[in-house]
């Protein structure tokens, strides 16, 4: 079925990801215009406008939610506003992609989750790794069963040097912490969602900030060390409800031989690597593996599929891939994190007493 309406798009902050990612996948979307954007800093928003043929330009997203005829808005701004431009632009009666993390913290994440339901709107997260080829391969073959139950996760999101050297990342009061809820959700968040989201019951973490008080050898250019107020690394062993576990470890920064993104399940069937796809498993008193030859999607930029899914969602009435309650848990799993490390005490997520 060809869908022929095209829906009116707004963009809230003019910086790095709106412009490697959404206006170049919003802009060649065939049921999308670009309406409007906005970014604090007018010369941003004018130079996006102009390269894009955006015809509104704004400062405050309030203005661009009450003059323009939008139906939904991308927000790309640091994480501080995530929040309240997501609730203003839900309570506007838009459909919203809000990139990551959520939220700083759950609070806030619930509010947004309350916001959508209110206005019976869409709240994405942009989660863009559960779009990549081998991600929803891997999604496949959990669905197929060939795993088992899954009751164990190896989550890794290791840089080796890759501190982001722009914007406000290193800043703890705009962006809620450093590696674990900028880089570590990516893969934490694609974990949750091949084991199906169950429901986490305890959190034990520790974090550290060594690499990024001090100048130091980084790819992306030298960050603001003075402001550096974040971990540069975190560490978790997560327990949940049906028995799985989860050790997860992320970095910007780390002393190790090479960086490192993986995401390793095992299941009583068998078990699965996602980057690259392999499963393996016992099989006639051999230990076996296999891997795709192909996969559907291996080309595809999960940027223009987590677009199409987007606008696919607003279009045909469904939910997108990416849910905010996935994220609302993904968000309460990192606050759990920080807390953890802070006490230097595991965290109870269900209520129990904590020993
Ligand atoms: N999905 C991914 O892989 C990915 C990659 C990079 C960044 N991000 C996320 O995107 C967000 C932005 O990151 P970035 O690298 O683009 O940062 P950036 O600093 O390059 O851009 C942020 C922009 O938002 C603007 N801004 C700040 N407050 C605003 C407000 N109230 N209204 C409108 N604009 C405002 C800033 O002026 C800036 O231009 C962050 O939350 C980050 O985590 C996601």
């Amino acid at each position: 079925m060809t869908i022929s309406t095209i829906i009116n798009v707004g963009i809230v902050g003019a910086g790095n990801i709106a412009r490697g990612r959404h206006l170049p996948c919003f802009k060649k979307h065939p049921n999308v215009r670009l309406a409007a954007i906005s970014d604090v800093v007018v010369d941003l928003a004018e130079s996006a406008a102009k390269e894009y043929e955006i015809p509104g330009v704004y400062t405050d997203y309030r203005d661009m939610f009450e003059r323009e005829k939008l139906d939904a808005v991308v927000i790309c701004t640091p994480n501080k506003f995530h929040a309240p431009a997501s609730i203003a632009a839900l309570d506007a009666g838009l459909h919203v992609l809000c990139e990551k993390p959520m939220a700083l913290d759950p609070v806030e994440a619930r509010a947004m989750v309350a916001a959508a339901e209110r206005n019976g709107k869409i709240l994405s997260i942009a989660f863009h790794y559960r779009h990549m080829a081998p991600v929803r391969a891997a999604r496949r073959v959990v669905d197929s069963g060939e795993l088992g139950h899954v009751y164990m996760a190896r989550v890794y999101a290791l840089r080796r040097r890759g501190v982001p050297s722009w914007g406000t990342f290193v800043q703890k009061h705009i962006q809620g912490g450093g590696a674990m809820i900028d880089f570590g959700v990516h893969l934490l968040d694609t974990a949750l969602w091949l084991m199906g989201n169950p429901q986490p019951i305890e959190v034990c973490a520790s974090i550290s900030q060594h690499l990024g008080k001090a100048p130091n050898v980084n790819p992306w250019g030298q960050w603001n060390y003075h402001e550096f107020t974040v971990e540069d690394q975190a560490a978790a062993f997560i327990r949940f409800a049906n028995g799985a576990s989860m050790l997860l470890e992320c970095s910007w920064a780390l002393n190790i031989p090479e960086s490192h993104e993986n995401i390793s399940l095992s299941g009583t069937a068998a078990g699965l690597e996602v980057f690259p796809l392999k499963v393996n498993k016992a099989h006639l008193d051999m230990l076996v593996s296999w891997k795709p030859d192909w996969m559907p999607g291996e080309r595809d930029n999960p940027g223009d599929v987590q677009t199409a899914d987007f606008v696919g969602a607003i279009l045909e009435g469904r939910q997108p891939v990416s849910q905010a309650y996935q994220a609302l848990q993904v968000t309460e799993i990192v606050d759990a994190i920080y807390r953890s490390a802070a006490a230097g005490a595991a965290v109870r997520l269900d209520g129990a007493a904590e020993g």
